[in-house]
C-alpha cells in the first residue's frame, strides 16, 4: 500500500521528523485509522527516496509513542488499542445538526442549495408510474454499444488512459454538428460546440462563466426547477415571466440589460407548449435590443410527432445571442451523462476554457461511443425506432385521458415524452389526484412535484398533473 507523504527539501525538521510527524498527523485526523496497515520501511523508504534507516527511525518512535504496532510476520498497523477520542479529526467536525451555527462549515451547510428531484423517491411503491421523463430503459440499443464500447476498449489504446481536448472529442463534435443541423436547423461548425455532462452540467458552466457580466436571471413561469435552483445558488437574481398557449410572454420580459433568459421554446416545461415562430422573433429583437443572452434548453427535441419541427431559436439567432443546450438524457438515458453546447465560436471557446477548469472534459469512451453510434447511423435508426414506439404511447394517453375525462385540456401533445393535462373542475384539485392515485399504486404529478417551479401567484397552471408515458407499455397506461 501507499500513503500520501511528501518530503520538503527546505524543511527544517529531519527526515525523520518529517516522516514521523506525517504518519502521526494521518492518524490523528482520521485519514489512516485504527487497524489500517502502513507500508513497510523498504517500500516508504523507495517511494520517498531517502534511506531506509530514517524510516525504520521515524517507525521506532511512533511504536513507541503508541501509534504504530507490529504484528510480527504480518507487518505494522495503525495501533488497535487507540483510543477513539484519539483518532478522531484534529479539526472540529460540527455533528449534524448543532455545533455547526456560526461556524465556516455550518454557514455553508445551512446555505445549501435546493435541488431538483430526478428521481421519483416513490417509484417503489409505484406499478404504473408517469414520472416526467423517463426513458424506457428497455428501448436501449444494448446490442449495438456493446459492440462498439468493446472496440473501443479493445483499440483504444492510448486515448484510455489520457486526458482528451476538454471542450469534446473532435469526432463527436463533428456527429452532433451533422445531426443538429439538418434536424432542428441549428447550423454550427464541430468548433461551436461544447461536450458537457448533461444540460445541467451546460447550466452549470454558463453560470460560472458569466457571473459578474450577467444581470438578472430570467425564466419561465412555470419552468424548470433545475435551472432556477442553480443559477440562484450561483448568486443570480432571479425573476419569472409568465408561459400561455403560445409560450413565454415575451411582451412581459422586462427590458433589463444584460439578462440570461432560460426558455424551453420546442416543448415548453411544464407545459408542453410551442413557441410560436412570432414570439421567437419577438425574443430574438429583445436579446438585441437588451444586449441579453437566451439559453435554449432543447430537452427532448428529438421528439416531434405532429407537423415539422419549428427550427430552434438558435437556428434563427444572427447575433450568437441564443446558446443551445441539448442532452442525450431522453433519446439514450441520462445515465450516460452526455450533452453539447452549440453556440457562437467565441462563447464555446470561453465555455470550454470553464469546461476544461471544471472537469477537464467528458469521459472519453463515452464519447467515442457515441460517435461511433452517431456516425454509423445507429443513432438515426435508434431515434426512428423510439419516435415511432413513444408516439404510440403518447396516442393510447390522450385516448385513455379523453375518453374517461371528456372535458380535458391537454397541451405539449406534438413532441416530448410528457403530457400536461388540466385537471377538470368536477374532479377536484390536482395534488388531491395525485396523492389518490398513489394510494393506488400510480404516479402523476403537480407541476411542483414533477420539477416544475410555479410562482405563488400563479393559478392558471396550479390546477395540472404532468404525464410522462414514454416508459409506460401501452396496456399499462390503458389499464394500469
Ligand atoms: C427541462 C429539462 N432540461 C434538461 C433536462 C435534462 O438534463 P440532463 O441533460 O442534465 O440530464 C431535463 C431532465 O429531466 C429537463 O426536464
Amino acid at each position: 500500500m501507499q500513503v500520501a507523504l511528501a518530503i520538503q527539501s527546505g524543511d527544517a525538521r529531519t527526515l525523520q521528523e518529517q516522516v514521523f510527524d506525517q504518519i502521526r498527523d494521518m492518524i490523528l485526523t482520521g485519514r489512516l485509522q485504527s487497524g489500517d496497515p502502513v507500508p513497510g520501511s523498504r517500500a516508504l523508504a523507495e517511494q520517498l527516496g531517502i534511506s531506509r534507516n530514517t524510516v525504520i527511525i521515524a517507525y521506532d518512535k511512533l511504536l513507541a509513542e503508541g501509534y504504530l504496532e507490529c504484528q510480527r510476520n504480518i507487518g505494522t498497523f495503525v495501533s488497535r488499542s487507540l483510543p477513539d477520542w484519539e483518532t478522531r479529526p484534529l479539526l472540529p467536525v460540527p455533528a449534524e445538526g448543532e455545533a455547526a451555527e456560526g461556524t465556516l462549515l455550518g454557514r455553508i451547510a445551512a446555505q445549501a442549495p435546493q435541488v431538483h428531484c430526478v428521481r421519483n423517491p416513490d417509484a417503489a411503491r409505484l406499478h404504473t408510474d408517469f414520472w416526467i421523463g423517463r426513458v424506457d430503459a428497455r428501448a436501449f440499443p444494448q446490442t449495438e454499444w456493446r459492440r462498439l464500447l468493446e472496440a473501443k476498449l479493445r483499440y483504444g489504446g492510448a486515448m484510455l488512459s489520457q486526458y482528451g481536448d476538454p471542450q469534446g472529442l473532435p469526432e463527436l463534435r463533428a456527429a452532433i454538428s451533422d445531426h443538429i443541423g439538418p434536424v432542428r436547423g441549428v447550423a454550427v461548425d464541430p468548433d461551436e460546440i461544447v461536450v458537457v455532462g448533461g444540460s445541467q452540467d451546460g447550466l452549470m458552466l454558463i453560470a460560472r462563466a458569466f457571473a459578474g457580466f450577467a444581470g438578472t436571471f430570467l425564466h419561465e413561469d412555470p419552468g424548470y426547477q433545475g435551472a432556477r435552483y442553480l443559477f440562484e445558488a450561483a448568486g443570480y437574481d432571479c425573476a419569472a415571466v409568465p408561459v400561455d398557449r403560445e409560450g413565454l410572454v415575451v411582451s412581459m420580459l422586462p427590458e433589463a440589460r444584460n439578462s440570461i433568459l432560460y426558455v424551453t421554446p420546442s416543448h415548453q416545461f411544464p407545459t408542453g407548449v410551442t413557441l410560436s415562430l412570432e414570439r421567437r422573433l419577438e425574443l430574438l429583437a429583445w436579446a438585441e435590443r437588451t444586449d441579453s443572452l437566451m439559453l435554449e434548453d432543447d430537452y427532448d427535441g428529438d421528439f416531434r410527432y405532429d407537423g415539422t419541427p419549428l427550427t430552434a431559436l438558435r437556428g434563427l439567432d444572427r447575433t450568437g445571442r441564443v446558446i443551445y443546450l441539448g442532452t442525450f438524457s431522453k433519446s439514450l438515458g441520462p445515465s450516460l451523462r452526455l450533452g453539447f453546447i452549440a453556440a457562437s465560436h467565441a462563447t464555446a471557446q470561453v465555455l470550454a476554457r470553464w469546461k476544461q477548469l471544471a472537469s477537464n472534459g467528458q469521459p472519453w469512451i463515452i464519447q467515442a461511443t457515441m460517435a461511433d453510434f452517431m456516425n454509423s447511423g445507429g443513432y438515426t435508426r435508434h431515434l426512428r425506432r423510439i419516435r415511432a414506439l413513444y408516439m404510440r404511447r403518447r396516442d393510447t394517453l390522450i385516448a385513455a385521458l379523453e375518453r374517461y375525462f371528456p372535458q380535458s385540456e391537454i397541451t405539449g401533445r406534438r413532441g416530448g415524452m410528457h403530457l400536461s393535462w388540466q385537471v377538470p373542475m368536477a374532479c377536484g384539485p390536482a395534488a388531491r389526484l395525485q396523492e389518490l392515485a398513489q394510494a393506488r399504486g400510480i404516479g402523476v404529478y403537480t407541476p411542483d412535484c414533477g420539477g416544475a417551479c410555479l410562482s405563488p401567484g400563479n393559478t392558471r397552471h396550479a390546477n395540472t398533473l404532468l404525464m410522462g408515458y414514454a416508459a409506460i407499455d401501452e396496456a399499462r397506461i390503458e389499464r394500469p
